[in-house]
């Protein structure tokens, strides 16, 4: 009985071991086709590396050499220069010191974050749905990933892309202290337009709207100032 077993088993490795053969012998028959046709241009990118430590072809962009390119053109600068003049005013105004807490929501690319720091202004925090270090962090601005009442001032340029305005500028107003002020800039408009965005705000009131040029752009700048007493 044991005999017939031990056969049995040698038998099953046996053939367990000749389909495996024939298996492995039809795989490398098979290889398949690639799919790049004969006589394509070769993809030196596509090139399958020799090593694990070939590093050679991909050329790397650091966020450094990137921003420092951005950075040097002159349709940044630029636009800088504009948001510079245009927080003067608000140093002017008393709104703004080097002390302050600022925050700018949906920055873009963060033009007024870097005005701002070029001014002196030592705490400034930029926000957009995509970030861009060292300038602009990640947050939606319907859900802004800060206390309530931190900032001195919160600017906006971009208020028109809100796609739920009264969330938008309820958030802004959160973040923003008792006695502080949200800024918006808006497409240039007269009072009607200027009362239905005030309106927006629950717990600020009405300071401004002043017609003003903004990176090149005729704007709106509407102030709000946050009540003291909630
Ligand atoms: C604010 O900072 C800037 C740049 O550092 C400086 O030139 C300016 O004098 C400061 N302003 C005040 C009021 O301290
Ligand atoms: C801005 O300028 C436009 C066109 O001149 C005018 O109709 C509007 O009332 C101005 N808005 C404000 C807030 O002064």
């Amino acid at each position: 009985m044991d005999r017939h077993i031990r056969e049995f088993l040698n038998r099953l490795s046996y053939a367990t071991i000749t389909i495996a053969t024939l298996i492995l012998i039809v795989l490398f028959l098979q290889t398949p086709e690639t799919c790049v046709p004969h006589g394509s241009p070769a993809k030196p990118h596509l090139r399958f590396p020799r090593s694990s430590c070939d590093s050679s072809p991909r050329e790397l962009l650091t966020i450094e050499k990137k921003n420092k390119r951005l950075w040097s053109t002159k349709s940044w600068r630029n636009k800088v220069e504009s948001y510079i003049t245009f927080f003067k005013e608000f140093q002017d105004l008393g709104l703004l010191h080097n002390h302050s807490k600022v925050l700018c929501v949906s920055v873009g690319a963060g033009h007024e974050v870097m005005g701002l720091s070029q001014m002196g202004v030592g705490d400034v925090t930029g926000t957009e749905m995509v970030d861009s270090p060292p300038l602009v962090s990640r947050a939606d601005p319907h859900n802004l990933p800060f206390f309530d009442h931190v900032f001195d001032l919160a600017f906006t340029a971009h208020f028109a892309e809100a796609l739920f305005p009264s969330r938008f500028v309820s958030e802004m107003e959160r973040t923003v202290r008792p006695g502080g002020v949200c800024v918006l800039i808006v497409e240039e408009c007269g009072d009607e337009e200027v009362r239905e965005i005030a309106g927006l705000f629950g717990r600020s009131r009405f300071v401004s709207a002043m017609n003003v040029t903004l990176t090149g752009l005729r704007m709106t700048r509407i102030i709000m100032k946050t009540k003291i007493s909630t």
